[in-house]
């Protein structure tokens, strides 16, 4: 059973769970990285799928000046080049991407020249491997695995980064490599840990959005 104190305490943390675009060079300890590795080894899975292979989901730590970074980067941006690319030919046609897509396109043009902010040298980059399985739920499997990792690193008091542009490495002959998996059969995600530069952005207030008929 759960104490008041533990409820409040999951409260809090939730609380104060914020985006990080900004770190310092200190690299986190290695006991804090295992922690946030096993919270996310405990995120639900979609069991249908899971038992095709050995190992369902790999984490695979790099810490700051390993070369593999470097790598990483150069594959984000070449990536997105080839994601612009395709939003583009479908900008053309979609009047929706045409009204809501600018500010996207706009983004991902600015990290196709110029990497995302927190690489070339992030003090831990944390890549997540998710299996496809038939049922195709990796994203979702891989939503919950970061989630449950943001939540532990902020219990933690370190400060977190999402890549969202991973997701899009499951067909990358050359990312799939780096870690020795097949191509097409793993989603990708991935998480920077570490200590925040920068005071933290204010987000949006939460409203009043629960509609209770
Ligand atoms: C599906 C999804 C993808 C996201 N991808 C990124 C990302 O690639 N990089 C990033 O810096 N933040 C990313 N974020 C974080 C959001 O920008 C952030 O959660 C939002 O601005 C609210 O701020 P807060 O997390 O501090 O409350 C993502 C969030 C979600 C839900």
């Amino acid at each position: 059973m759960f104490t008041a104190s533990d409820n409040q305490a999951l409260d809090n943390i939730m609380k104060s769970r914020r985006i990080c675009r900004k770190f310092t060079d200190q690299v986190p300890d290695k006991k804090d990285v295992e922690a946030v590795v096993t919270a996310g080894r405990m995120a639900p899975y979609a069991s249908i799928s899971s038992g095709d292979v050995d190992v369902f989901r790999h984490f695979y730590v790099i810490f700051r000046d390993n070369p593999l970074l470097e790598k990483i980067d150069k594959l984000i941006k070449d990536q997105t080049i080839l994601d612009l690319a395709i939003l583009k030919e479908e900008m053309a046609e979609d009047k929706f991407l045409q009204k809501y897509g600018v500010a996207l396109e706009k983004m991902w043009f600015n990290v196709a020249e110029n990497g995302l902010p927190v690489f070339p040298n992030p003090p831990c980059l944390i890549v997540l491997a998710e299996w496809r399985g038939a049922r195709r739920a990796e994203r979702q499997s891989l939503a919950h695995t970061i989630q449950n990792m943001w939540l532990k690193a902020t219990a933690l008091n370190l400060d977190f980064n999402m890549i969202s542009p991973l997701e899009s490495m499951w067909d990358n002959q050359e990312f799939c490599d780096l870690f020795g998996l097949p191509v097409g059969k793993y989603g990708f995600h991935g998480c920077i840990i570490g200590y925040k530069e920068a005071e933290r952005l204010t987000s949006k207030p939460i409203s009043d959005q629960v509609h209770w008929l």
